[in-house]
């Protein structure tokens, strides 16, 4: 039997990938796979242990060493684990999507990491979101989609996140995190935030989540029947 399609959404950071992945999964009965949210992890143990940004070598060794686990919630997100302990919570930071950003450009780390994500979409059936999965992760995935929105929007949106979990931030340091990131996550050398050229461009400026989720179903639909 061939495998069940596979389904790359990429997008820069607070473009909506996250909610949208996660809705399109569960209305398809998919794994929601939440990439960023290992780099996240791998950022979360580097802290832990002291490791910073400038510690190249020190961050691979740790990618090859630590495990990372995912576990799906049914209709939910995905709960992280580091070598077994829970920070599905902890990685959710400014400090830590910063410290992730800057670490993932280690070409060591993507390599780990990239592996781990191969291995888990090989039986297909899942929605993979991040910035390289349609061009590095699954380039043979049957549907590839482009998430876009303007830095503005993103920042309100990412502020109202942060405030529904009840931390206060401030716009104008939203912002800046956001095109600080954007800039670092397009312009690294290896594996940058860019479009497969068979991608699928959604902006998703001025459209509900349920008018997105509705886009991508019907590009499913088209690309795989
Ligand atoms: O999607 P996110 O904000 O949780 O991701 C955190 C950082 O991890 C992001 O700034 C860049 C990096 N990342 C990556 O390099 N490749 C991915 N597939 C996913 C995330």
């Amino acid at each position: 039997m061939s495998r069940r399609p596979q389904i790359a959404i990429d997008g820069p950071v607070a473009s909506g990938k996250s909610t949208i992945a996660r809705l399109v999964a569960d209305r398809l009965g998919y794994t929601y796979i939440d990439s960023g949210a290992m780099y996240r992890a791998l950022a979360w143990a580097a802290r832990e242990r002291g490791i910073t940004r400038d510690q190249k070598n020190e961050a691979a060794a740790l990618a090859r060493n630590i495990a990372i686990r995912l576990e799906p919630v049914p209709g939910g997100g995905n709960r992280v684990f580091v070598d077994g302990a829970e920070v599905t919570d902890e990685i959710r930071t400014l400090e830590i999507g910063q410290l992730a950003s800057e670490l993932s450009a280690v070409p060591a780390v993507r390599e780990r990491l990239v592996a781990m994500q191969q291995e888990m979409a090989a039986g297909g059936g899942v929605v993979m979101e991040g910035r390289d999965i349609q061009t590095v992760v699954l380039p043979d995935a049957e549907v590839k989609i482009f998430l876009t929105a303007s830095p503005e929007e993103r920042a309100r949106r990412r502020q109202l996140e942060f405030e529904q979990r009840g931390q206060q931030v401030d716009y104008e340091e939203v912002l800046a995190e956001i095109k600080g990131r954007d800039h670092r996550d397009m312009n690294r050398e290896h594996s940058p935030l860019r479009p497969a050229p068979d991608a699928v461009h959604l902006d998703t400026i001025g459209l509900s989540i349920e008018q997105v989720v509705e886009k991508v179903l019907a590009i499913v639909k088209e690309k795989c029947g």
